[in-house]
């Protein structure tokens, strides 16, 4: 049976400097962190092993340069070079030179820069163009037909619903996507179709009875 004195010589021996120098303690723990240390760096060396194979058999990388993308806007298809960064929000505004999409707080949090994408709203700041694909966009430059103001927009001009009008086109766009699937809203309707939407200048009544106005005529 093993004493207390045989327990205590134990761990006496565990920190005793053998010959090499090292105690059995630090032996053992220099052991384990060389065990750590190699399956830390295999396991690096799976991931990039892993990197390179997709590297070879993934999609095609795109950028840091420019990207030639085609992007069907206003039912015209246009060709640009955008970089992988830039978002829809920018290339209408830049390249395609389509200003009356703003950019207020370029993070998703206004809805200025409302346009459609295949009919529903977006905030065209939070889209990088190259992820837009086949889908059609709508810009607030695309909803007059014909020389003809979209009702929502003759609306908001008869019911004084522009100030500064930096919010506006993204409200007319999200006004208009409401009365495509919903022709005749009632004002809770409109207020939940304008619920993103920022307006410092407060046209938010005037934008509802505008809204309210343009669905009337279609109930005859
Ligand atoms: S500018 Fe896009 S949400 Fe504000
Ligand atoms: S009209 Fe000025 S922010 Fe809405």
């Amino acid at each position: 049976m093993r004493t207390d004195a045989d327990i205590r010589r134990d761990i006496d021996d565990e920190d005793r400097p053998a010959a090499t120098g090292l105690s059995r303690r630090s032996f053992l723990q220099g052991s384990a962190l060389v065990t750590a240390g190699a399956t830390v760096l295999g396991a690096a060396a799976v991931i990039v092993e892993r990197a390179q194979a997709e590297a070879v058999s993934g999609p095609p990388v795109m950028g840091p340069g420019m990207v030639p993308i085609a992007l069907e806007i206003n039912g015209v298809t246009r060709a640009l070079q955008v970089e992988p960064r830039t978002t829809l929000a920018e290339a209408l505004r830049g390249p395609l030179n389509l200003t009356g999409t703003k950019i207020a707080c370029n993070r998703g949090a206004c809805s200025a820069c409302t346009v459609w994408l295949d009919g529903a709203t977006v905030s065209s700041c939070m889209l990088l163009a190259i992820d837009v694909g086949a889908r059609s966009v709508t810009t607030i430059e695309g909803l007059a037909k014909d020389g003809q103001l979209h009702p929502v927009q003759a609306a908001f001009i008869e019911h004084d619903a522009v100030q500064c009008g930096f919010c506006t086109p993204g409200m007319v766009m999200s006004c208009a996507a409401l009365l495509e699937r919903l022709p005749h809203p009632s004002a809770a309707d409109v207020r939940a179709a304008i619920s993103g939407h920022l307006c410092r200048c407060g046209t938010y009544p005037h934008v509802i009875a505008a809204t309210l106005a343009a669905a009337a005529p279609r109930k005859a």
